[in-house]
């Protein structure tokens, strides 16, 4: 059972007078790495732009109980992007952002910056924390065994795996990651999950995903969120989901109600 928790009170968000957000009370972060599941559209990457504040909601409340805060909340509804990126809450991008005019190594360490500008400068001023985050790239990019490590990300792929260890670089309390794996081949799928697997076990951070791919958020989820039309209609385990009248009817186009 995880320390970290995010907790959503009547949380909505319209567009254009429509809904596409509306939830009740919901709290993430019961279990070491959960799925959020859903149609195109049913509003997933919204609600993950939201707890971030990426996007302003337009009603309702997010509380996040930190590592070590014992139950006591912080009440994030009104914090920035940056701040809620420095308490530790972080989110990779369904969109694949542009690096092509950085080297590799370059992209990451400027990846330090935006939680904490300070620290992007104190990478580069004090060599322990160079250190540090020059061993943290090595080790990544040797993980995913990148083709060049010391030139430019090329493939699609490889940018996706950037925009990961970009994420793990900023040591995430609460991970969000919207469509990880998307256009990524089987085996490197398999090397993100494992290493997210890793992390959760040996450094505590709770993980959502947000995934199309079923048979990976079956594999590696505690638990499940079904979400349709802006509303969470069920949570449970993987096995309560898969087998739930409502999600096949609605998501996986089976109708054996
Ligand atoms: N900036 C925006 N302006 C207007 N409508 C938006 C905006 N962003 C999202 N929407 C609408 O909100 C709804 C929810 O979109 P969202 O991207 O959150 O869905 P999703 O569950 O992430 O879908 P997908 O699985 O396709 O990524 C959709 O109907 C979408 O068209
Ligand atoms: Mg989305």
């Amino acid at each position: 059972m995880s320390e970290k928790k995010l907790h959503l009170k009547d949380v909505k968000k319209r567009f254009g007078g429509r809904t596409v957000v509306d939830i009740g009370d919901l709290t993430f972060g019961n279990y070491g790495i959960e799925g959020l599941i859903g149609p195109n559209g049913a509003g997933k990457t919204t609600l993950m732009s939201l707890i971030t504040r990426k996007l302003k909601m337009d009603q309702g409340k997010v509380a996040f109980y930190p590592k070590g805060s014992k139950g006591s909340e912080v009440d994030i509804t009104n914090k920035s992007l940056d701040e809620i990126a420095r308490m530790g809450i972080v989110k990779t991008n369904q969109i694949i952002q542009d690096f092509e005019s950085l080297t590799i190594k370059e992209s990451l360490l400027l990846s330090l910056a935006p939680p904490g500008y300070e620290k992007f400068y104190r990478v580069f001023r004090e060599d322990t924390l160079r250190k540090e985050a020059e061993e943290d790239i090595s080790y990544y990019l040797d993980y995913f065994h990148f083709e060049n490590p010391e030139g430019h990300a090329l493939s699609a792929g490889e940018k996706k795996l950037l925009d990961i260890i970009r994420c793990l670089m900023l040591k995430p309390q609460f991970l969000l990651m919207d469509e990880p794996t998307a256009g990524l081949p089987e085996d490197m799928t398999k090397k993100v999950m494992e290493l997210m697997k890793k992390k959760t076990k040996e450094e505590d951070i709770s993980i959502l995903i947000v995934e199309h791919d079923l048979d990976l958020i079956w594999e590696v989820s505690e638990c499940v969120y079904f979400m349709a039309e802006g509303e969470i209609l069920i949570q449970g385990t993987p096995d309560e989901i898969r087998a739930h009248r409502t999600v096949a009817a609605k998501y996986m186009g089976v109708d054996h109600v």
